[in-house]
């Protein structure tokens, strides 16, 4: 008799700041779906993964968030928002944590202002997807999955 064990693959998405206004926030730059819509999409279509959601505007929650999944979840996909381009201290606990991050844009940053264009993050990460809208998530799950 052969027993199969089915590991369940957990994954936590974390959203930054004033991304909790998706669907509301320039909606010409980030789209019209808000992003509690956009999860139960992304979790019914990964249904044999958890995938978790935290969103805050506050940077030392985001690294307690980091701290708290970092050393249990199989991978962390992160949209830090503004902290991207200015924090060494969420550069500093993705370091610090065993799960492989994945930074995450919706924008395409590198067509926006200057200041955008650098992650102080990025050299962290796993891996950076930026410019697909929504389906950035969508894409940082799939390359945890198969990665
Ligand atoms: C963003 C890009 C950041 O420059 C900006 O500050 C955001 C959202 C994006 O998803 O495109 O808040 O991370």
């Amino acid at each position: 008799m052969f027993l199969v064990k089915f590991e369940l693959m957990k994954i936590q998405i974390i959203n930054g700041p004033n991304l909790n206004l998706l669907g509301v926030r320039e909606k010409s730059i980030y789209g019209d779906t808000n992003f509690e819509a956009y999860l139960d999409t992304l979790q019914k279509r990964y249904s044999t993964s958890q995938i978790d959601y935290y969103q805050s505007n506050v940077e030392g929650e985001i690294i307690n968030k980091l701290h708290e999944v970092g050393f249990s979840y199989d991978g962390i996909v992160l949209n830090a928002g503004a902290y991207t381009h200015t924090s060494v201290a969420i550069a500093d606990a993705i370091a610090a944590i065993n799960a492989p991050v994945i930074e995450v844009h919706i924008s395409n940053v590198y067509k926006r202002e200057e200041f955008r264009h650098h992650s102080m993050l990025a050299a962290s990460c796993k891996g950076v997807i930026a410019g697909f809208g929504m389906d950035s998530y969508r894409l940082a799950i799939e390359s945890l999955l198969t990665h």
